[in-house]
């Protein structure tokens, strides 16, 4: 239950609204009370006039108890209105309160999510995160809500009512009452059997998008390999574990209201038995049996939500800690820097070692080398040797395990991390395109983008023209239910998110793979002005895309074997010479895109 504390920062904010809400519970409450009383004093009234009619029906005048009657009605009508009034206000209040408390507590869980380093993202996933902030958050939406309007209602009205019974008679409060602990026992077993049941449900609706989600994601791929039989099958396995986790479900549901009603019957049929016995032995009137079977019906739901509720607490309690579970992570990767940091390009690597956190995996060791502002290093390597993690250290997106990543000077680790992700145009080896238009994807590292920029950047990246060959250019959709670009074009769209930024240090991570040789030749050349004006990092497997950079280093397995321009390592006569003579050999087939 501790967990559900770290909301009370959230009651304390919207403390004035809440209270509001408690007023308005307290007051519905009242006119609650109204009916009952004036129910019992017209059945008097009735029995009075009965009595008067019988003894000497010739003087008797029914005006004299007409209008009382009517006086009582109206009450009675006016006094219900006015309890659902406030009843409506209570909702108005409470329940908004729980709405923007959710909305609040969605927000702060995504403003951490996004601080949290990549690493936490390797170890936990989306789904897991996803659960988080849409179904935990829900729940314990639920306690804010209708747990706390319903404690409030059924304490306010146990407080009012008893009282009230136990004034009339005392014999018949306790006997009318004994049913009620039972029944809020036996609800909160049923409603925690519900929720554990409506778990299950969720789990396999959940378990079942999964699986149409990837049968369509991979749809080229499964009508391909005419899987569509065993695809059904499967999925009828799993839409058959779905219904029957719902029957057994509504097996449990069917019982709550059934239950419900009996246990309001019980109460009912004591008041009358017990109420009668007291009404012969002259110690209640017979309006009070209608006014207390009037209570009984009020506390029965209140007295049921009791167990409900409880069972909705200790729900959002557990959904509270997953929670925090997740908001109490640390990032590992903090900005330790509120100045300003404007980016020259000088960088230097000093005996880096990376080795990935989870896997253990040692992929840079003892890395050392130094590239000038204004300057273009490439890194060469087969795949695995070590190039992207280089990239990632430079966007501190890791932290080094050993040794030092120095940005003009400076330790990466004390600089103004937002200032420095700012100043860096990166673009990732695995291309990712956002679902939405060609031209927001360009755009969307760039505070006041204009079409200028945007088809500037993609003019330098060569994909200018195929964007125009688009019935829409620019406002092309792309990802889900947009069109589908080439691994070559979406590289190129990538590059130009890049180039749009107007960024410092430029990296390149093996982005031009999916593009041919002419092309790449023509990015490269187009890129030359780009690339002079800044620090730029091309990546990559192919000796064609590095051969101009001022220096150029060989990885192999992490560490750095070879290092110089292209001429001096075709002077070495080492391993960059045995690559670029296989690949001279293998160019007319890196035909890709
Ligand atoms: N996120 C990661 N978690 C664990 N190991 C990784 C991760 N990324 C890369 N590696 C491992 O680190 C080594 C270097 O990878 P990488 O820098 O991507 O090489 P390259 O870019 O040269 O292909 C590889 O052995 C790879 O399996
Ligand atoms: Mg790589």
């Amino acid at each position: 239950m501790k967990a559900l504390n770290t909301l009370n920062k959230f009651f304390y904010k919207y403390r004035g609204r809440l209270a509001l809400g408690a007023l308005f519970v307290a007051i519905s409450v009242v006119f609650k009370i109204f009916p009952a009383i004036y129910v019992r004093k017209s059945f008097d009234l009735v029995e009075q006039a009965l009595k008067a009619y019988t003894s000497d029906a010739i003087n008797f005048e029914l005006s004299d108890f007409q209008g009382q009657l009517i006086l009582y009605g109206i009450i009675i009508i006016a006094a219900s209105l006015l309890n659902g009034l406030f009843t409506f206000f209570m909702r108005q209040t409470i329940i908004v309160v729980s709405r923007f408390i959710e909305y609040d507590l969605k927000n702060d869980i995504f403003d951490q999510y996004q601080k949290l380093s990549l690493a936490f993202y390797k170890r936990n996933n989306t789904g897991d995160l996803m659960n988080r902030i849409s179904e935990d958050v829900s729940r314990v939406r639920m306690y804010i809500g209708p747990a706390i309007m319903y404690t409030l209602n059924t304490g306010l009205l146990l407080l009012m009512v008893i009282p009230v019974m136990l004034q009339i008679n005392m014999k018949l409060t306790l006997y009318v009452l004994i049913p009620l602990p039972i029944l809020a026992v036996v609800i909160f077993y049923i409603s925690k059997k519900i929720n554990i049941k409506s778990e299950q449900v969720q789990r396999q609706l959940s378990s079942i998008s999964t699986f149409v989600q990837e049968a369509f994601s991979g749809i080229r791929v499964l009508k391909a390999y005419t899987r569509e039989d065993d695809s059904l099958n499967k999925f009828k396995v799993e839409a058959d574990h779905y219904l029957k986790k719902n029957e057994e479900l509504y097996r449990i549901n069917a019982l709550f209201f059934p239950f419900m009603i009996l246990l309001i019957g019980l109460s009912t049929i004591l008041t009358v038995y017990i109420g009668g016995q007291e009404v012969f032995a002259g110690n209640i009137s017979t309006g009070n049996i209608a006014e207390f079977i009037m209570y009984v019906n009020y506390l029965t739901w209140p007295v049921a939500s009791i167990g409900w509720v409880t069972s909705l607490v200790q729900r959002a309690a557990a959904s509270q800690e997953r929670i925090n579970e997740f908001m109490n992570v640390t990032p590992e990767i903090k900005n330790e820097s509120e100045e300003p940091f404007h980016l020259k390009g000088d960088i230097e690597f000093k005996n880096v070692s990376f080795v990935y956190p989870d896997t253990g995996i040692k992929a840079l060791d003892d890395v050392s080398f130094k590239v000038k502002a204004g300057q273009s290093l490439a890194i060469i390597g087969k795949t695995g040797s070590g190039k992207s993690t280089i990239a990632t250290l430079l966007t501190r997106l890791y932290d080094t395990t050993h040794g030092q990543v120095l940005i003009d000077g400076k330790p990466i680790k004390e600089l103004n991390l937002y200032d420095l992700r700012k100043a860096i145009g990166y673009v990732p080896q695995e291309v990712f395109l956002f679902s939405s238009t060609i031209g927001e994807n360009i755009a969307f590292g760039i505070e006041n983008a204009n079409p200028e920029k945007i088809e500037f950047a993609a003019k330098q990246a060569q994909v200018h023209e195929n964007i125009i060959d688009f019935p829409k250019g620019y406002q092309t959709r792309v990802g889900e239910r947009g069109i589908t670009l080439s691994g070559g074009q979406k590289q190129r769209v990538s590059i130009a998110r890049a180039i749009a930024k107007n960024p410092q240090l430029l990296i390149f991570d093996d982005c031009l793979s999916a593009v041919d040789t002419e092309t790449e030749e023509k990015i490269l050349s187009n890129l030359r002005s780009i690339i002079k004006q800044r620090t730029t990092i091309i990546i990559s497997h192919r000796v064609s895309t590095v051969k101009d950079a001022d220096s150029i280093l060989v990885l192999e397995k992490g560490k750095i074997i070879e290092q110089g321009s292209h001429d001096e390592l075709l002077k070495a006569n080492g391993y960059y010479t045995a690559m670029y003579e296989q690949q001279l050999i293998e160019e007319p087939k890196n035909m890709v895109d």
